[in-house]
């Protein structure tokens, strides 16, 4: 992990918006509840400070239903460039354009297909980003030189908030230094970017806790260039077709950075060893009953050895609370001070599992065995 390149001697401003909930406006708004009309007016001022450090050309850190965001008026260049300087992420992996409203699109691109209606219709606000041909005055800075742009509506009531007073469409990736775990939770947006950022809003803990659904639906076939938790049968089922999906996802790594070749994924951050937590990881694959043999055997085999040993297992089933728990987790276990971190695989045959999967295998840059 690399620490932005300009230091972090800024002073970051830092607030809690947990109580800024649809939950606490309809207890504010319907039922005169006091205390969290309070609570939401002081979340609202942060989110007003938040907003005008956008309008300024600054950062700022924000919660969504996924992970949290880091934030740059879309359409100021300059604020852009500090998003990757400050990520120190490579500037040919394009960002998401936040919008707070759906009919902002059209600030972003220039018409509907009949698909893209239905899926704003059915899925925003909400994880799943649209990729389509970009306005030629949204700058290239945004879109790593692209013609096109990925967008979404959050499904987050702070976020949109902030988005709706900036005035402007919002640039964010994942608020997480380059390469590090996405963050799910406010307190992983201040490890990485306290001092680096002019705001933090903090939110609690991200509702999904991995990132959107990237779908393109810029060339005729709509084709799923990162999974996520709205699968290729949700959108199937609304636009009334198949999905395609990036052959690269199905690949085992053959297309990380260096050895991009034909099967090089469609969006440009797929490419990338990603989400890497400090630690050595390990994917056990394989029947449930054999993994945990396996898993129970490694374990203490290493720490035989005075190795720190963490263990990733979900439930079989629990694909929600996977998805949930991943990124978290592994940010705990790198605070523990694990070595070595084994994990189960989940069932790939699911959608949310395959979701989860794909982050998996990039944390533990491919480093699989099948027992
Ligand atoms: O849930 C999310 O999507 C979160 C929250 C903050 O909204 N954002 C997020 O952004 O995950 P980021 O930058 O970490 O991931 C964006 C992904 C990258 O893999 C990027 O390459 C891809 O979307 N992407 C962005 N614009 C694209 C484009 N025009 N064509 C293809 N892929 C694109
Ligand atoms: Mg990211």
């Amino acid at each position: 992990m690399s620490l932005p390149p300009d230091g972090r001697d800024m002073e970051t401003r830092i607030y809690d918006v947990s109580a800024f909930t649809e939950e606490t406006l309809r207890l504010a708004d319907l039922h005169g509840d006091r205390e969290a009309r309070r609570a939401a007016d002081e979340a609202l001022a942060a989110i007003g400070e938040a907003a005008d450090a956008l309008r300024r050309g600054g950062l700022v850190a924000f919660p969504t239903e996924t992970v949290y965001g880091l934030g740059a008026d879309a359409f100021c260049e300059g604020a852009v460039r500090k998003v990757y300087e400050v990520k120190g992420r490579p500037s040919d992996n394009p960002m998401i354009v936040h919008i707070a409203r759906a009919s902002d699109v059209a600030m972003l691109t220039p018409g509907l297909s009949p698909d893209m209606v239905r899926l704003i219709d059915a899925f925003w606000p909400g994880p799943l980003t649209l990729v389509a041909p970009k306005r030629p005055e949204l700058p290239g800075a945004v879109t790593g030189g692209l013609g096109t742009v990925a967008m979404r509506m959050p499904d987050c009531a702070a976020a949109v908030e902030l988005i709706r007073r900036a005035g402007s469409p919002v640039a964010a990736p994942s608020a997480n230094i380059s390469g590090r775990p996405s963050p799910t939770r406010g307190e992983h947006a201040v490890r990485d970017l306290d001092g680096a950022v002019d705001v933090i809003l903090v939110g609690g803990e991200c509702r999904v806790g991995i990132e959107s659904t990237v779908l393109d639906v810029s060339g005729p076939s709509p084709t799923v260039l990162r999974p996520g938790i709205i699968g290729p049968d949700d959108i199937a089922a609304v636009i009334g077709r198949e999905v395609g999906m990036d052959p690269a996802l199905r690949g085992r790594g053959e297309a990380l950075a260096d050895g991009a070749g034909a099967a090089a994924p469609k969006a440009p951050g797929m490419k990338y060893r990603h989400y890497a937590p400090k630690a050595e990881m390990l994917v056990l694959e394989g029947r449930r009953d054999r993994v945990e043999g396996e898993l129970s055997r490694l374990k203490a085999l290493n720490e035989g050895v005075g190795r720190k040993v963490g263990v990733l297992l979900f439930d079989e089933k629990a694909f929600v609370e996977a998805a949930h728990g991943f990124f978290a987790r592994l940010r705990e276990m790198d605070d523990e001070g694990v070595d070595l971190i084994l994990a189960g695989a989940l069932s790939e045959s699911d959608s949310l599992g395959f979701a989860v999967m794909n982050r998996m295998l990039r944390a533990a840059g491919y480093n699989v065995a099948r027992v």
